[in-house]
């Protein structure tokens, strides 16, 4: 490791964003961190790097074949082992994907340094450290972004549009659908200590988060939620985590909410993946094509009706990060939607409590 350790070119103790440092009139490109180089994070790293709207001025990683790889393809970027030292550096802002167990308290660290930042989901395992981290960034007037990608996927924006503007009147139901035939291969993702929870903090969060963004955060209860491990009920005191889970949640409007997800589904496809919305004008759909991961299609319906809204080919798995570096770069300033993560987070831990055991950990 020590031979792949690079020292960063400044180790100056402020943000990059620091007022000192900006000459008035002058856009300088952002100089971003990268904590978690994995493979969700290099993805993003290389997505985003590739628009050139950024600096890649550091990187760590606690493994070092991945702190290597990207080092040797990022030669100009400072090599470090952790967050510590990465936080050392004078950076604008810091991408983190790592294991979800760490995001808060590494996000936390990071707008405490000044910087703004991108984490990958979930924010956090509980809603009172994702209200800390939402906190910190408004305190420090720093851009939070959190990879919620399928808020971008082509057609959804338009697809929040039209609901907000009461095209489907008033909604009766929404349904959440997201089986994987497949689980994650990290073993940090069977261990409820570094994971904070399973297919329902790895799926469930995206299906949530969509569900209030869609209707703008409308208030919503957990009625009751079953979760399972190995066909097993699960409760929160297993070391392990959850691999199917089922959930109902009522609006505020008196609208119902069913959610299921899975690791290991026998769906016969990779994955089925859906949001469907019940209204009394209209109804929506997000479905993946053919069991995709990647394919979706966005629909509008009214009666026997279809509008499409969205259609592959959709390169949109980046696209919440590179908007947010493009934020990032005009301004990079506190951004209050981002306290709608934790209304999602909130509800998301109520499941856990619901099924009893030990407190999520923090
Ligand atoms: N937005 C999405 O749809 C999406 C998709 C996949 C994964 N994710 C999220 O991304 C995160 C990472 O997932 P992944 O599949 O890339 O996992 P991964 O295990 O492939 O990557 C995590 C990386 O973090 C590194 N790491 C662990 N602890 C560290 C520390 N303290 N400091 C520095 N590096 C550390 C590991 O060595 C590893 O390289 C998870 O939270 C997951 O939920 C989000």
């Amino acid at each position: 490791m020590s031979d792949v350790v690079r020292a960063p070119l400044d180790q100056a103790h402020r943000p990059a964003n620091d007022a000192a440092c900006v000459v008035p009139g002058v856009r300088k490109v952002p100089r971003l961190g990268f904590l978690g180089l994995g493979w969700i994070g290099r993805a993003r790293l290389d997505a985003l790097a590739a628009t050139g709207g950024v600096e890649v001025a550091a990187l760590a990683d606690s493994n070092a074949a991945s702190l290597e790889a990207a080092a040797r393809d990022y030669p100009g970027a400072a090599a470090l082992d952790g967050c510590e030292r990465l936080l050392e550096c004078a950076l604008d802002a810091v991408v983190i994907a790592t294991p979800s167990g760490q995001h808060a308290g590494q996000a936390l660290a990071a707008l405490q340094r000044g910087c703004a930042v991108f984490c990958q989901k979930p924010l956090a395992v509980t809603a009172a450290d994702a209200a800390r981290v939402v906190q910190a960034a408004a305190t420090a007037d720093r851009l939070l972004g959190v990879d919620y990608c399928y808020r971008e996927v082509q057609g959804m924006p338009v697809l929040r549009r039209r609901v907000l503007d009461g095209e489907l009147g008033h909604i009766v139901a929404v349904d959440l659908v997201f089986h994987n035939a497949y689980a994650p291969d990290q073993s940090w993702c069977r261990e409820r200590r570094l994971a904070g929870g399973g297919c329902l903090l790895d799926l469930g969060v995206h299906l949530v988060d969509l569900a209030l963004w869609l209707q703008d955060f409308p208030r919503v209860e957990l009625v009751d939620a079953t979760l399972y491990r190995n066909g097993a009920p699960y409760r929160c005191d297993d070391p392990g985590t959850e691999d199917f889970a089922v959930a109902v949640l009522r609006q505020a409007n008196g609208a119902t909410l069913r959610l299921a997800c899975s690791w290991h589904a026998h769906t016969g496809r990779d994955a089925l993946i859906e949001l469907v919305l019940h209204g009394t004008r209209g109804g929506a759909a997000w479905r993946n094509v053919n069991g995709s991961f990647y394919d979706f299609e966005i629909e509008i319906c009214h009666g026997t009706s279809r509008e499409l809204l969205g259609a592959p080919p959709d390169d949109w798995s980046a696209r919440a990060l590179t908007r947010w570096a493009a934020r990032l770069a005009a301004d990079g300033r506190f951004d209050p939607s981002a306290w709608g993560v934790v209304q999602g987070t909130a509800l998301i831990e109520a499941m856990y409590a619901r099924v009893g055991g030990a407190e999520p950990p923090s």
